[in-house]
């Protein structure tokens, strides 16, 4: 008997490049791209970006909450040196975007397990920026959630946070709870929708930037 097949690509033009994306047929959340993803990683190609912090090249990022990897990967098209980061469950889908697409990475790019409120010592010194699309919806994980994105921070440290408004189920304590948390430790700003890409943005996703008070 054929077997099913487990994965289904989503192309997606970044960077002048196409990035396949595999995602999963059958799994937990983090098995495929999410809008609020996509609105970040064109973000990340926007003119409001580029002109606001130059570009990625040689910049250390890394990502949480990772998934499928793809916002991530796309910083690495521009040249970032990029850890992705997941529960470890996700890190063959990572590998595997990141195989798919190795030939396109203009810096670098790696899959590491990092679960929130866990020991970030593998991670230090601080990177550049931390990336972390659709990770507010769980509320028993916010906590854990902004000790990590205060554990890794240096005072340089930018934090683009992208999410999704929902009204469903844990969604809207959860943001609550991240919001008031993560204004206690750092200075929280909303990218305006006319600074993001022209297309792919929607009046119910946010895009925040975070740094250490
Ligand atoms: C809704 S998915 C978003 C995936 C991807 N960022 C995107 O936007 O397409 C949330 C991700 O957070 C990850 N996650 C949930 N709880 C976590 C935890 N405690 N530590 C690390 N990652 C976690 C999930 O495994 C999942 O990949």
């Amino acid at each position: 008997m054929v077997e099913p097949p487990k994965y289904f690509d989503r192309v997606l033009e970044f960077s002048g490049q196409e990035l396949t994306i595999k995602q999963c047929y059958q799994g937990d959340v983090g098995c495929v791209v999410w809008d609020a993803a996509l609105v970040l990683l064109k973000f990340l190609e926007s003119d409001s970006f580029r002109s606001n912090r130059g570009n990625l090249e040689q910049k250390r990022v890394i990502e949480l909450g990772a998934g499928t990897g793809a916002v991530g990967l796309a910083a690495s098209l521009r040249g970032a040196d990029v850890t992705v980061t997941d529960l470890e469950d996700f890190l063959p889908l990572m590998q595997l975007n990141i195989d798919t697409n190795k030939s396109h990475v203009k810096g670098t790019v790696t899959a590491k397990t990092l679960k929130w409120g866990a020991s970030v010592a593998d991670f230090m010194p601080p990177p550049d920026f931390i990336l972390m699309s659709d990770c507010v919806y769980y509320l028993d994980a916010v906590d854990d959630l902004v000790k990590t994105l205060n554990d890794l921070s240096g005072p340089e440290t930018e934090i683009l946070c992208s999410y999704e408004e929902r009204t469903i189920g844990q969604n809207l304590k959860s943001l609550d709870r991240f919001l008031k948390l993560v204004h206690e430790d750092f200075i929280v700003e909303e990218v305006p929708l006319d600074q993001q890409d022209p297309v792919y943005r929607s009046e119910d996703i946010h895009i925040l930037t975070m740094k250490k008070t």
